[in-house]
């Protein structure tokens, strides 16, 4: 198969290129396009084969289902049992936007798509490309990233290319996403609602909404928890992960960038090649491997938007080991660490 290469401008839309996309999209084909987050890899979610050959593309196991995509909240009513008053006041404040939320699904809803869960994932993307590709399309769209299963979520047309370039039929590219980041999933199911995955709308955003709300604690951890703690059916899988074997050091400053020389010397001794993702403020580890900053401490935004292109850079560079700094996890910087932690595999090292 040769995947076809769409660029298209979110400001200028081509509409000719957006109704090819489209057409591709409902004759079962898969179709990756920009979204403000990180590029989704789409298929018509009622369409069981569809969404079945997005899972042979992205060689995603089948427990794992994608999240459903809409371009007007009116399109939840009939994919879903019912929309809690809860749902209303969040889809009205937050989309579109980076929030997918976990409802029970009604019955046109595949199996396949949902994963045989009795819940499904929706969420209404702001990117003017994705809303769209879902209008002309006239179907809800399920995507998941469009990465390989287990690499670093793409945020330019050319990593979907890196993992996908053959196995899908179009890639509309509107240039790199805007946040960088996926999408925080809420789940609306249970009572106070869980983060199960924290993401470009922030968590005091919510608390700020809905008063109460919880981390899921396979979240926030600094280990590997048991499967019988977490509740996404995503967490049992390896995530983000680098082909380099990934430590993450978390501390205080000054503390971490000791630790992190220190590291370096030892793999270095070891005949490693060495990766090192950190910050402007403490990337002084010169003449020491690959050093490669995500941006200012104090804008995590920029670190978010930068981490999953650098993680990228170092597999494109063959680095043995990656050593990363760890960030502060308020804001957007609570998504940050959660990926770096899940990408080191927990491999964490508390520097003091
Ligand atoms: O920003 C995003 O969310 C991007 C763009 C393309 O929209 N999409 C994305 O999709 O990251 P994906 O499939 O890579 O991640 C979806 C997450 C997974 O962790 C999955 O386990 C979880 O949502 N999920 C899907 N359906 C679920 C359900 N019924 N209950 C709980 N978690 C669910
Ligand atoms: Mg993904």
């Amino acid at each position: 198969m040769k995947t076809l290469v769409l660029s298209v401008n979110a400001q200028e839309l081509d509409m000719r290129k957006i109704r090819f996309a489209a057409e591709l999209i409902k004759k079962g084909g898969l179709v990756a396009f920009p979204t403000e987050t990180v590029y989704g890899l789409g298929a018509d979610a009622l369409n069981p084969d569809a969404v079945l050959s997005v899972f042979e593309a992205k060689k995603r196991p089948l427990d794992n289902p994608p999240i459903v995509h809409v371009c007007k909240v009116s399109d939840v009513r009939r994919l879903v049992k019912e929309v809690p008053s809860k749902a209303k006041g969040l889809m009205k404040r937050f989309w579109p936007g980076p929030l997918t939320l976990i409802l029970k699904h009604s019955t046109i809803v595949p199996e396949v798509t949902v994963a045989c869960l009795d819940t499904i994932a929706l969420r209404m993307p702001s990117h003017k490309v994705a809303l769209a590709l879902i209008k002309e399309s006239g179907c809800p769209i399920a995507a998941p990233s469009a990465n390989l299963a287990g690499k670093p979520s793409p945020t330019s047309a050319r990593h979907v290319l890196d993992d996908l370039d053959g196995r899908i039929d179009a890639i509309l590219d509107a240039g790199p996403t805007r946040i960088g980041i996926e999408s925080t999933v809420l789940d609306l199911t249970v009572d106070p609602p869980q983060i199960l995955r924290p993401g470009g709308t922030l968590y005091e955003a919510l608390a700020e909404s809905l008063g109460r709300v919880i981390l899921n604690p396979a979240a926030v951890a600094d280990k590997m928890l048991p499967i019988t703690q977490t509740s996404s059916p995503g967490v049992k899988h390896r995530h983000y992960a680098p082909n380099a074997d990934m430590f993450l050091v978390e501390g205080k400053a000054d503390a971490v960038m000791c630790k992190i020389d220190e590291l370096i010397s030892f793999y270095k001794s070891k005949g490693k090649k060495v990766g090192v993702l950190t910050t402007d403020e403490t990337k002084t580890h010169d003449g020491s491997g690959i050093v490669k900053s995500l941006g200012s401490r104090n804008d995590l935004a920029v670190i978010a938007n930068n981490l999953f292109r650098l993680l990228r850079e170092f597999d494109n560079e063959d680095v043995d080991v990656i050593i990363a700094e760890g960030v502060s996890d308020s804001g957007i910087g609570l998504a940050v660490m959660n990926r770096l932690r899940k990408a080191a595999a927990y491999k964490i090292i508390k520097a003091s």
